[in-house]
């Protein structure tokens, strides 16, 4: 069986993978992701706010589209990611002289253009990207700063009424266990809840590193606390880094550790898919914002599976 296949039998909707622009001038890239191991995308980069809307009012939709458009022809579904987060942000976001109005007036006229734009094929919206700190406060964004904590039921609202049937999803970090982050997230759910509004699902980012991930009777109990809210979770931006060199015992546990994740969600009702970010090490993120660690993913730099690939499937 293939990755997608097997999600699909293990009642999961999907199996999928992050892809950036970039990588799709690589031909095997684009193969890999045409066979059953992929049957959702996200874009890593082409639909956050600095890419879509460089200046005010101004759109840019070429790299989200040609995304979009390989879903499409994929069959995939598309996660679309995400709408406010207080990274990548144009500097008239971040250096604007805003009031309160001007700030919720701005953020509602970006969801709305670009939620509109690609209407009827996300098949989820990230709505709001890690908007905590580690210890469960608000971090303090721009949007934070002249809005308070309105502007997450605000950009839910927003996004709910331009696109009434994607799944509107808050997104993070280190909310994948039990403490105050994750207790932080429901916090998030709750308040949308209680404004009336609507939230669809939380995603688990799942950033890992080998070795340390969460058991799976943690990572089962914390699916639970959310779904127990009403909401859905998604593993969103799965990878299991480690500390290079590479060592053959190190893809052993890192496959346990891809396992375990993938266990856990197939095991929670209400754990809708899982997304690797990015699938092969030849693209990962790591590399460049972790340094000295790397090999996260399930395929090698030359398009090899590892290790790590079996353990998913053994998994599902
Ligand atoms: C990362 C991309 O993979 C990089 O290419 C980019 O330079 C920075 O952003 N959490 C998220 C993603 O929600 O949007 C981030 O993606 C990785 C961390």
């Amino acid at each position: 069986a293939q990755l997608n296949t097997a999600a699909k039998a293990a009642g999961l909707l999907y199996f999928g993978t992050a892809v950036d622009n970039p990588d799709l001038s690589d031909s095997k890239y684009i193969a890999n992701l045409e066979t059953a191991d992929f049957g959702q995308i996200t874009p890593a980069n082409a639909m956050k706010w600095q890419p879509t809307e460089p200046s005010q009012g101004s759109y840019t939709f070429t790299q989200g589209d040609q995304i979009a458009s390989l879903a499409k022809s994929n069959n995939d579904y598309l996660r679309c990611h995400n709408l406010v987060w207080y990274n990548q942000l144009p500097s008239y976001i971040t250096s604007g002289s805003w009031t309160n109005a001007t700030l919720i007036a701005a953020l509602k006229e970006h969801i709305n253009g670009v939620v509109t734009h690609y209407k009827g094929q996300c098949y989820a919206w990230d709505v709001v990207n890690e908007a905590l700190n580690e210890d469960g406060t608000y971090r303090q964004n721009v949007f934070y700063q002249y809005i308070g904590e309105a502007y997450i039921p605000i950009a839910f609202a927003a996004a709910a009424a331009a696109d009434p049937n994607a799944k509107l999803y808050y997104n993070d970090y280190n909310i994948e266990y039990a403490g105050s982050k994750a207790t932080g997230a429901q916090r998030i759910v709750k308040l949308i809840q209680a404004a009336g509004g609507r939230i669809d699902g939380v995603g688990l980012q799942s950033h890992f590193i080998v070795g340390q991930t969460p058991s799976l009777a943690t990572q089962k109990a914390n699916m639970a606390a959310f779904t127990a809210l009403g909401v859905d979770v998604a593993i969103t931006e799965l990878d299991i880094r480690m500390t290079l060199p590479d060592t053959s015992a190190l893809q052993t546990q890192q496959s346990t550790d891809y396992q375990t994740t993938t266990t856990a969600c197939v095991q929670t009702k209400g754990c809708v898919g899982i997304t690797l970010w990015d699938y092969t090490d030849k693209y990962s993120w790591v590399p460049g914002t972790f340094s000295g660690q790397g090999d996260a993913c399930p395929w090698d730099s030359n398009y090899n599976k590892k290790p790590a690939y079996y353990g998913i499937l053994a998994g599902l």
